[in-house]
């Protein structure tokens, strides 16, 4: 398969990259950092540009097979995730919306040409099984609970137009396990032993679940072993 990975350095992103390779996969990556080359687009898909980048990037290769969008942001700089109200800004919403949302939209938006009648496609978007309406009994988290649910609803927007457009595509959304990286490593001292996984578990998971996705899981949000979690 030629399978698209953007967010490629980060923790998810490139265990993926790396473990597609190894099973003979042709990977295409992007990322902000990194040396640009044949397989490799220096990109911010945050930004406006981002979409037209990635499309010149992806036309000179040909249709992938599937992708995943790897990209996403619960805490930086002096921001960590919502204990209550009170801590929620407009600053730190708008920045999960544009890191958990917005660069999954531009990478949409580049990939869509590509998918066609005769060229379906996988789609998976890490999203968060702390994004699903149903599962919140805690609370807390605002802005990354926000923007994971959105997430979700985007995903089966676009599922149901690629599902029109290109027949046999399966677009979802996927709750990647907590995985050792940056973005988990200030929480991992609550997690119930045996529940924090590598990354490169994480990615054969993935992986394989990608590989088989089915029309019953397309606009879903999957858990890492691809049953379905309520939105
Ligand atoms: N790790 C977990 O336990 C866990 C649990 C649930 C869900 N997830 C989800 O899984 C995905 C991957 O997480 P991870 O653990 O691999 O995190 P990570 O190591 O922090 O990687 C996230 C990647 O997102 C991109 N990104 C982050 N901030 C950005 C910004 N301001 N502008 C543009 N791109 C930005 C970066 O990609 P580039 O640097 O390559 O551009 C970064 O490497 C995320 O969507 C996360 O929400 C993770």
């Amino acid at each position: 398969m030629r399978v698209l990975v953007a967010g490629a350095s980060g923790a998810i992103g490139a265990a993926i990259a790396e473990k597609l390779s190894d099973e003979g996969d042709q990977v295409l990556t992007i990322s902000r950092s990194g040396e640009p080359s044949s397989t490799h687009l220096v990109c911010d898909l945050t930004s406006a540009e981002s979409a037209d980048q990635v499309s010149r990037f992806l036309a000179e290769r040909g249709p992938v097979d599937a992708v995943f969008c790897c990209t996403g942001i619960l805490h930086g700089g002096w921001n960590m995730p919502e204990k209550s109200l009170s801590q929620l800004t407009a600053e730190w919403l708008q920045q999960n919306m544009l890191v958990n949302v917005q660069t999954h939209i531009h990478l949409a938006q580049a990939v869509a040409p590509q998918v066609t009648r005769t060229a379906p496609i996988k789609w998976v978007s890490l999203s968060a099984m702390v994004g699903s309406i149903e599962d919140n009994g805690l609370g807390g988290w605002y802005s990354y609970r926000m923007s994971k649910a959105a997430l979700n609803m985007f995903i089966r927007n676009l599922s149901i137009e690629w599902g029109r457009k290109a027949p046999g595509s399966v677009v979802v959304a996927q709750h990647p396990g907590t995985t050792e990286s940056a973005l988990s490593k200030p929480f991992q001292a609550g997690i119930a032993d045996g529940k924090l996984y590598t990354q490169a578990q994480t990615a054969e998971r993935l992986i394989g679940v990608m590989r088989g996705l089915n029309a019953a899981q397309n606009g879903r949000l999957l858990h890492w072993d691809g049953s379905v979690i309520p939105f």
